[in-house]
């Protein structure tokens, strides 16, 4: 199976955005692009939940591509935390410049409701997995602290406001899931500081930072987090509302992309 080097065929990369739960759509996927199923390159995953595609989608940009990963796969799905180090090194060892996540998550403030969009600027892993369990030697002993990349943050940011599109800023913690949080888990989350619960994205985040690539990420808030204003979260609800604020993330997006170098 090929590579994505081999897929890249000499052009080099430029930034890589995983688009989670119901966000495919913000690869707005043009008739340049090439498209390539996970399946078909090397160490990328293979994906079995709904709302996810499982393809790449490579599209020019000066002398390099942006690559849109379309769907990721979960710690929930395996057991495996490390789902992604596959496709998370490959960016990496093809020199991408930047990895920006987005998920879908729900919040735990009022202040945050259901289709807003937030900066992850720190999380919370009280799942008791870690991608970096069983590598050995002293890199797995990945630093944390600003582990969301300040000029990736602030390029967002700007990104937003340029769009208009109103952008929170806040704290995630991850739930291994697949079942969803309990009113209980959620009212412990909120005390210790989480404004976002979701299933993904925090593995992630340490395997970039492990494989040294800048990293960022964005949360779509799909709904309350559970027994907060009424809220008691599906599978359904998710998909739905992200399609909905899709939208807003392509703005931020493709602006981000058009001013990047
Ligand atoms: N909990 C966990 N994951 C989620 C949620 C939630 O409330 N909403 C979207 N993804």
């Amino acid at each position: 199976m090929k590579s994505l080097k081999d897929h890249l065929g000499g052009t080099k990369l430029r930034h890589a955005i995983v688009l989670g739960t119901g966000l495919s759509r913000v690869a707005q996927v043009q008739a340049d692009d090439r498209i390539i199923p996970y399946a078909e390159i090397a160490d990328f995953p293979l994906l079995h939940v709904s709302g996810h595609a499982g393809q790449l989608v490579l599209r020019r940009h000066g002398d390099g591509y942006d690559a849109f990963l379309l769907g990721r796969a979960h710690a929930y799905e395996k057991g495996d935390a490390a789902a992604m180090k596959g496709a998370i090194g490959a960016l990496a060892q093809c020199g991408a410049q930047s990895l920006i996540l987005t998920c879908a998550a729900g919040s735990t403030r009022a202040h945050i409701p259901p289709g807003s969009i937030v900066q992850i600027e720190d999380h919370i892993n009280f799942s008791g997995l870690n991608p970096l369990i069983g590598e050995t030697g002293d890199r797995r002993f990945v630093p944390m602290v600003d582990a969301y990349d300040a000029g990736l943050r602030h390029a967002l940011k700007q990104a937003a406001q340029a769009t208009q599109i109103d952008m929170h800023s806040g704290v995630y913690m991850w739930f291994s899931g697949p079942s969803f949080e309990t009113p209980a888990e959620i009212r412990m989350a909120q005390k210790i500081g989480a404004d976002l619960v979701g299933m993904s994205t925090v593995p992630e985040v340490i395997l970039a930072r492990f494989f040294g690539l800048p990293v960022a990420a964005l949360a779509i808030v799909t709904n309350f987090a559970a027994g907060l204003a009424g809220g008691n979260p599906t599978h359904d609800e998710t998909k739905r509302v992200a399609e909905q604020a899709a939208d807003d993330v392509t703005r931020v997006l493709s602006h981000f992309l058009a001013q990047a170098s």
